[in-house]
């Protein structure tokens, strides 16, 4: 999205709107949020539309600042630029660590009242809270817990093909393979930098398990960054191509998925904002599509929870902003919006019966795998490190998947330079 066209559009709407309000009455819906977010696909933009209608329920306009890019890349540069210009929105989906980000440079505004009226302490899981507080107050709210680690797949082409869900690697690349010999794409898949480092995270907790996850794509740890797990980790990685096809070079996740939905192919490794596209294309989890755990991680559940930040903002827009805050942990919304998004809600507390057999498993697995240390953050979706580090992993993910004759070692010693320049 260009922010120049942007906030001159914005300009001269300003313009043009104080010019009416000067002449006219005032307005009696004038408290408003200006909320950015990336959400533009059909599964993405029909979860969005809950928070807006219930804002405007409650007399409060809503400007949506949609940036569209999955993964939200573009988004977060664009917020810069405006934040930069002294004109950050009212909120911003922002997560995990860039939250204290942002917190630092003292942008955001806090809502310890309206947490403390709404009970957040005793309704959020602890880990979740500590993410969406800096400094000791609460300064973002949660919207949902998506889970990364999924496998998406179109029982027809499984048929057809007649294999089953796998549930190992090994199983998949054979799974693809008479996938293929039936005519169909095996694996989904969009060639854009979040999406490799989707796969690739996940394909790494299935070679090396929580624990190597955790030392490579969370600590830093030089040794799990260029040794030997990481090496195996990359070439099953890169593996996975022979699964794909010629022309997913820059192609949108949702593109991917709608392939899975029409039966062009078989197969998705992608997080469950998927789930959303088939639930907005009317199909029923279990039956018109399928979801398991992504093949080799059935213990480990990688969790992206997406947030709204609150930018420090004054008077009438505050208002708005404090409400917005306070909908959002609330029931209907919480139910509401994931029923859309594909996510479950980010409070536990919360009867399940509405929700489909993907999110009624995805609830248990985050449960059970929290107690076993099965609980890793999405490096992929923000969740583990900070940005910097985050793009320079992108890069060694995204130019040794492209290469053709980057060896795996090589890979492997960039990653760890890409950890240490970060730091
Ligand atoms: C993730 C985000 C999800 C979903 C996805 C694709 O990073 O957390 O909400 O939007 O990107 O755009």
């Amino acid at each position: 999205m260009p922010s120049f066209a942007r906030s001159f559009n914005k300009t001269t709407l300003a313009l043009a709107t104080a010019a009416a309000a000067s002449l006219a009455l005032p307005s009696a819906n004038a408290a408003e949020v200006e909320v950015l977010h990336w959400w533009t696909s059909g599964g993405e933009a029909r979860a969005a539309n809950v928070l807006k209608e219930l804002m405007e329920a409650e007399g409060y306009g809503w400007e949506d600042f949609a940036v569209a890019g999955g993964g939200g890349e573009t988004a977060m540069t664009v917020l810069k630029s405006r934040a930069m210009s002294g004109n950050p929105p009212s909120a911003a989906q922002i997560k995990g660590p860039e939250i204290q980000e942002w917190g630092e440079l003292g942008l955001l505004g806090e809502l310890d009242e309206v947490a403390e009226a709404e009970g957040w302490d005793e309704l959020l899981p602890p880990t979740v809270a500590e993410v969406m507080r800096h400094d000791g107050s609460y300064v973002a709210v949660p919207v949902n817990v998506h889970r990364v680690n999924w496998l998406w797949a179109n029982p027809e082409v499984l048929e057809a093909a007649g294999v089953e869900m796998p549930t190992t690697l090994d199983e998949l690349f054979s799974a693809g393979e008479a996938i293929r010999e039936a005519g169909y794409i095996p694996l989904a898949h969009g060639g854009q930098a979040w999406q490799d480092a989707t796969v690739f995270e996940t394909v790494l907790l299935a070679t090396g398990g929580t624990e190597f996850y955790q030392q490579a794509l969370v600590e830093l740890d030089e040794e799990a960054l260029g040794g030997e797990q990481m090496v195996e980790a990359l070439e099953t990685f890169k593996r996975l191509r022979e699964l794909m096809d010629d022309d997913m070079s820059g192609r949108d996740w949702n593109i991917a998925t709608s392939m899975v939905i029409e039966g062009t192919a078989g197969m998705q490794l992608m997080g469950d904002w998927a789930k959303g596209e088939f639930t907005a294309a009317g199909l029923t989890a279990g039956e018109d599509y399928l979801c398991a755990a992504a093949p080799g991680t059935q213990d480990a559940f990688t969790f992206n929870i997406d947030s709204l930040a609150m930018f420090r903002v004054e008077g009438e827009e505050r208002e708005a902003q404090q409400a917005l805050a306070r909908l959002v942990l609330e029931p209907t919304f919480q139910e509401a919006f994931n029923l859309a998004k594909g996510s479950i809600p980010a409070r536990p507390d919360l009867d399940m019966g509405e929700f489909d057999s993907c999110a009624q498993q995805s609830m248990q697995d985050f449960q059970r795998t929290a107690e076993e240390d099965g609980l890793v953050p999405s490096m992929a979706h923000g969740m583990a490190v900070r940005a910097d580090v985050q793009g320079a992993i992108f890069d060694v993910v995204t130019n040794y998947f492209n290469s053709r004759d980057m060896a795996a070692e090589e890979a492997a010693r960039r990653m760890v330079n890409a950890a240490q320049a970060a730091l």
